[in-house]
């Protein structure tokens, strides 16, 4: 006899249904189609979510498609997030302070309003952990691309004092100069001057699987015993960083749970719900990586 499988939880997908998508190129490695659809079904949302492969020379011309065919927004990944930033009308102060956008949403008054989720994200991750985000907390990030200058800017935020350290020494000068307020450390030798923060966070690709050096490890025998040690690499869940953090008995924070938060902003605003982040949320999404 065979055994009919388990219906899944029904999707409502009527006419009137409410659609989303992930812009990129390529796309299909996202993990952002398996959340929002997972969010949608958990919530009974009347709507969709879907990969959008989109060529750069296409962009634009796709961006004002969707909207056109009532698109409620779409997530940006690479390469569009500096292009999603010239063209949204209306940005808001996280967007303005990346001079990037990860999530547009497409207002009713035709505006194209542009966001950068990210260091939101990944500020609510540390909240979510019950980290301290105290002000004047001193933070060391590794790294000054386009994820540092999220991260950077959202710590500011909150009053926390940001060192950049980078292999090229010069593109952390122009990220500080960007965030005043912001300080630099040659990146040789900063394990030595660890000491003097309390939080350090890998915003590199450096730990990654397949990444320039998956196995990335630190010395971290300079670190305070109170300091908490966060990476935004989620493949692997555990870095060789976070791994050598947990074994000397400091705190971390993985990359996940920033994945999973970003992505809260653009839900909510286009399909009227505040998702949860919670452990079946996570373990929805790992099972799919
Ligand atoms: P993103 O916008 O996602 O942050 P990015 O702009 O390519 O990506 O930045 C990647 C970061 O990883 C940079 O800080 C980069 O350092 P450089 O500015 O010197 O390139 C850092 N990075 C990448 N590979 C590295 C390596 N092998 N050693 C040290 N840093 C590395």
């Amino acid at each position: 006899m065979t055994t009919l499988p388990i219906t899944p939880p029904s999707q409502i997908i009527t006419g009137k249904a409410r659609l989303a998508g992930v812009m990129g190129w390529p796309v299909e490695h996202s993990r952002s189609p398996v959340l929002h659809n997972y969010w949608l079904r958990r919530y009974g949302v009347d709507g969709a979510y879907v990969p959008l492969p989109t060529a750069p020379e296409g962009f634009e011309a796709a961006v004002q498609g969707l909207r056109a065919a009532g698109f409620k927004g779409v997530n940006i990944t690479i390469p569009h997030k500096e292009a999603a930033y010239r063209l949204a009308d209306v940005l808001d102060a996280s967007a303005q302070r990346a001079e990037a956008v990860n999530t547009l949403v497409f207002r009713e008054d035709g505006k194209i309003l542009g966001l950068s989720t990210d260091g939101s994200g990944f500020v609510a991750s540390l909240e979510a952990g019950h980290l301290p985000l105290r002000p004047q907390t001193r933070a060391l990030l590794l790294g000054a691309g386009g994820a540092a200058r999220s991260v950077a800017a959202a710590l500011q935020d909150r009053g926390m004092k940001v060192t950049i350290t980078n292999r090229t020494l010069g593109r952390a000068v122009v990220l500080a100069a960007a965030l005043p307020g912001t300080d630099v450390l040659p990146w040789s030798g900063w394990e030595q001057r660890l000491g003097e923060f309390s939080v350090l966070v890998n915003t590199t690709s450096l730990g990654m699987a397949g990444g320039p050096d998956p196995l990335f490890c630190p010395s971290l025998t300079r670190a305070a015993e109170d300091m908490v040690v966060a990476d935004i690499v989620y493949v692997p869940l555990v870095t060789p960083l976070l791994a050598a953090a947990t074994r000397q008995g400091l705190r971390t924070v993985g990359g996940l749970g920033m994945l999973l938060h970003q992505a809260r902003f653009g839900f909510k605003a286009w399909f009227g719900v505040d998702p949860e982040v919670d452990d079946a949320t996570q373990d929805h999404v790992l099972n799919s990586l």
